[in-house]
């Protein structure tokens, strides 16, 4: 899909699809669509009239114009209440008019500038890049059939307006593109997706730019006492690997360090999970592709921010090197850790990849990670959890979220979470009992991160979506990208 800007009048420009929103106040319309409306003769309050059109939120209707204006169609869009009305509801409506012109395997769509004087043309722009790249992606690279490929245009008065609109376009291609980014590396299987191939894809964001990227592989995972990784990924023939990421601008004003669990595939190992728990498992890597997708943007949006990423990528598989229920391994800043089950190993790789960053002294640690069961069945496909040592740190990121359009959810992290993470026969163990899983969880992480100010950010919840519910037309089912746009809002923000 290509986003281009285009100095334009709505009512002469020709093209296959011609964007109108309605608001849900029936009667009369205003604005682009009233002009459109009348080129119509009618046709369109007819049409909207008949169909029972209300502006309901995301509900398109195509309105074929037979010669009376250049634009082939007309697609309603609606916007819903005009008092309600958000950046996340025009992303959401450019989204589904994008989806409508794919489906219909229509080339050209025309968005008119949206003329409401509180709405940066570069906002509008950005939001409804987002929203028609987010909205028509599709993981095709197995199928033969690829679906259809649109053009979007985003319609300016003038040349003035025009360099605002090409300017939020920028933004938005570049968050949406990144956002896809994750999904692909998500959606590939985990035959394809192993911890070597996404440390290829480490290599890859290094090559070109400023970004220092650096590979670990087991040998030098032994040299330098990371055991837990080692333990984690032993049995499979896919061996691990640790990724360091570093974006480091002239003059930094903070270091903001990142880590992702990179699960390539989660069995559960000994104690293994059931077919079914299993099914989604080649996602348990996406706090890694959404790390992935926030270094290799960097060089785009260029904060003065120093990024510093570590991703810990191995495969939890079941063999005779597999590790046991009851072993006991040393981690790199030498805690010793109970493996009390063998299918808690996100919280045991993230340690370690936390208690790296840690040493290195960042500002602040933030982990992504596909962690819990539990996060899950608390908010459902809806929302991922948050929380963290430091409350500032949780806020600016729930704020950073909402910015963004995305959901972030604190959770308490009480002091009994962390102690109901302590061994009896080690410093610590990584699973106690079912209650409270996603907090314990995040607690077990927290005691690698030091002093530093760290939050933990889980993404079961939202991650991979296997059926309808928690699908939107934004999130079509599979890997969501979740994260992405939030970090990438989090460190790009001026605050
Ligand atoms: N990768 C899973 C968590 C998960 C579940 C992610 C469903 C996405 C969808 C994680 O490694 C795991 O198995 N967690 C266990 C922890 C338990 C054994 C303490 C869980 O949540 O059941
Ligand atoms: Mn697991
Ligand atoms: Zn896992």
């Amino acid at each position: 899909m290509t986003v281009r800007v285009i100095v334009a009048d709505p009512l002469t420009h020709r093209c296959d699809v011609l964007a109108v929103g309605i608001f849900s106040a029936p009667g009369r319309l205003e604005g682009i669509a009233a002009k459109v409306d009348q080129a119509l003769g009618g046709h369109l309050v007819r049409t909207l009239q008949e169909e029972r059109f209300a502006g309901e939120l995301g509900k398109v209707l195509v309105v074929h114009t037979h010669g009376r204006l250049p634009a082939a169609r007309v697609a309603a869009v609606g916007l819903g209440e005009r008092e309600s009305f958000t950046v996340d509801r025009l992303r959401l409506a450019a989204a589904a008019l994008a989806r409508a012109t794919q489906e219909r395997r229509l080339g050209r769509l025309a968005f008119p500038p949206l003329q409401h004087k509180d709405w940066e043309p570069a906002v509008v722009a950005a939001t409804r890049t987002e929203g028609a790249l987010l909205g028509t992606y599709a993981f095709t690279k197995y199928k033969k059939e690829k679906g259809g490929d649109i053009n979007v245009e985003l319609l300016a008065a003038n040349r003035a307006e025009a360099a605002a609109v090409e300017a939020g376009r920028r933004r938005g291609q570049v968050v949406a593109d990144a956002v896809n980014y994750a999904r692909d590396l998500v959606n590939e299987p985990a035959n394809v997706m192993t911890p070597e191939a996404l440390a290829a894809e480490a290599r890859k964001i290094g090559r070109g730019t400023k970004i220092k990227v650096q590979v670990w592989g087991p040998q030098d995972l032994k040299k330098r006492g990371m055991e837990v990784i080692l333990a984690v990924g032993g049995a499979s023939a896919h061996t691990p690997r640790f990724i360091l990421i570093d974006y480091a601008p002239a003059r930094p004003k903070r270091t903001v360090a990142i880590a992702g669990k990179g699960v390539t595939f989660d069995t559960g190992g000994v104690d293994i999970k059931t077919a079914e728990g299993m099914q989604t498992m080649k996602g348990d890597m996406a706090g890694a592709a959404a790390v992935l997708a926030v270094m290799r943007t960097l060089p785009l949006v260029a904060p003065p921010v120093r990024v510093t990423a570590a991703i810990a990528a191995v495969e939890n598989a079941v063999g005779s090197r597999s590790m046991r229920p009851g072993d006991i391994v040393r981690a790199v800043n030498g805690a010793m850790i109970e493996i009390a089950n063998t299918d808690a190993e996100g919280r045991l790789v993230l340690a370690e990849a936390v208690a790296h960053l840690a040493a290195g002294s960042p500002d602040e640690i933030i982990d992504l990670a596909t962690l819990t069961g539990a996060a899950r069945i608390a908010l459902g496909p809806f929302a991922a959890a948050v929380m963290g040592s430091d409350q500032p740190l949780v806020d600016r990121l729930v704020a950073a979220a909402a910015r963004a359009g995305e959901r972030l959810v604190a959770f308490p992290l009480f002091e009994e979470y962390r102690r109901a993470m302590r061994s009896d026969v080690a410093d610590l163990k990584n699973s106690s009992g079912r209650y409270g899983g996603a907090q314990k969880g995040g607690a077990f992480i927290g005691e690698f991160a030091g002093s530093v100010p760290w939050a933990h950010i889980d993404i079961a919840p939202v991650s991979f979506l296997e059926t309808e519910e928690g699908t939107s037309v934004i999130q079509p089912k599979g890997a969501s990208g979740y994260a992405v746009r939030t970090l990438l809002e989090y460190v790009t923000a001026r605050t």
